[in-house]
């Protein structure tokens, strides 16, 4: 928007495919909310002959590049990016295998004091609005519950729970919660209160936003630069690259933000079978 344009070659890129954030070290900012300050930033690209955009980013940066294309006529391809895999017409978006990866190594530490000191742990890990990472984190780490916002819980079943469980000789229990649906400290709080057992809490937060990317996210994120580039100068624009079932796919800008992606109730019901 302030014409603060830098040129990158192939070099630009050299070695950062083992980190984790952002080079580019860009966010949406407000006034790109407007279309006031969306017209700036076209009349930017415009002067500085900028034939085409790629967007990376989640639901606001997305949001943010079909505006700009559709009221300027202008070029642009999203990435999906976001460790919160709430974006839709992707099975994946980058982030994600590493957020889950993050947790579950953590959570496999906590599990050796859970298990000794025979504890219940209560994990919060990210996710303001849905429970994508909750439900993996929980499945991948053998919980025995997972709280996340899109369905409705009950903590005197959890605490019914996890008092069958220690009658069947269960010696430790995990519960993972999406911070969108509640605290791990209440929730910690409500089972040492109701059941007397020892419960403790452990909120994972950002670590679970950096760190070295997983093989999975590395080989995904050059999939989807190369196929939005491929699309681009093909002449595509207005849409988002993605994966499904393991094949890349183009999905309109305008159909992935107006569908909401969707927990799968079978992975959810996995985690109660499991915890059985
Ligand atoms: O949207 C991605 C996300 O990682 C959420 O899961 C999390 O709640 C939020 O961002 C954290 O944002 P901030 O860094 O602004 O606290």
């Amino acid at each position: 928007m302030d014409g603060k344009f830098m040129r990158m070659d192939s070099q630009s890129v050299s070695g950062i495919i083992a980190s984790g954030g952002t080079v580019l070290r860009s966010a949406r900012p407000p006034e790109f909310r407007e279309k006031e300050g969306r017209a700036r930033a076209y009349e930017q690209l415009i002067e500085d002959e900028v034939e085409g955009l790629i967007v990376i980013g989640g639901d606001g940066s997305l949001t943010g590049a079909r505006n700009l294309g559709s009221e300027f006529d202008f070029p642009v391809i999203g990435i999906p990016a976001s460790i919160d895999n709430d974006i839709s017409g992707t099975d994946f978006s980058i982030g994600f295998d590493t957020a889950v990866n993050t947790a579950i190594q953590a959570i496999d530490k906590v599990r050796d004091t859970a298990y000794s000191h025979e504890r219940i742990f209560v994990i919060e890990v990210m996710g303001r609005a849905n429970g994508f990472i909750a439900v993996e984190v929980a499945l991948a780490s053998g919980a025995e519950a997972v709280i996340i916002p899109e369905v409705p819980y009950s903590l005197r079943k959890i605490c019914d729970d996890m008092q069958a469980g220690q009658d069947r000789g269960k010696k430790s229990s995990i519960i993972v919660v999406a911070e969108g649906a509640a605290t791990a400290k209440d929730v910690h709080e409500f089972i040492k209160k109701e059941t007397g057992f020892e419960a403790r809490y452990l909120v994972l937060g950002h670590m679970q936003r950096g760190g070295n990317p997983t093989a999975f996210d590395r080989v995904i994120a050059l999939r989807f630069g190369a196929r939005a580039v491929n699309r681009l100068i093909n002449g595509f624009h207005g849409e988002m690259v993605g994966v499904d079932g393991g094949k890349l796919v183009s999905h309109p800008l305008s159909y992935v933000l107006s569908t909401e992606r969707t927990v799968d109730p079978e992975k959810l019901l996995l985690v109660d079978v499991m915890a059985t």
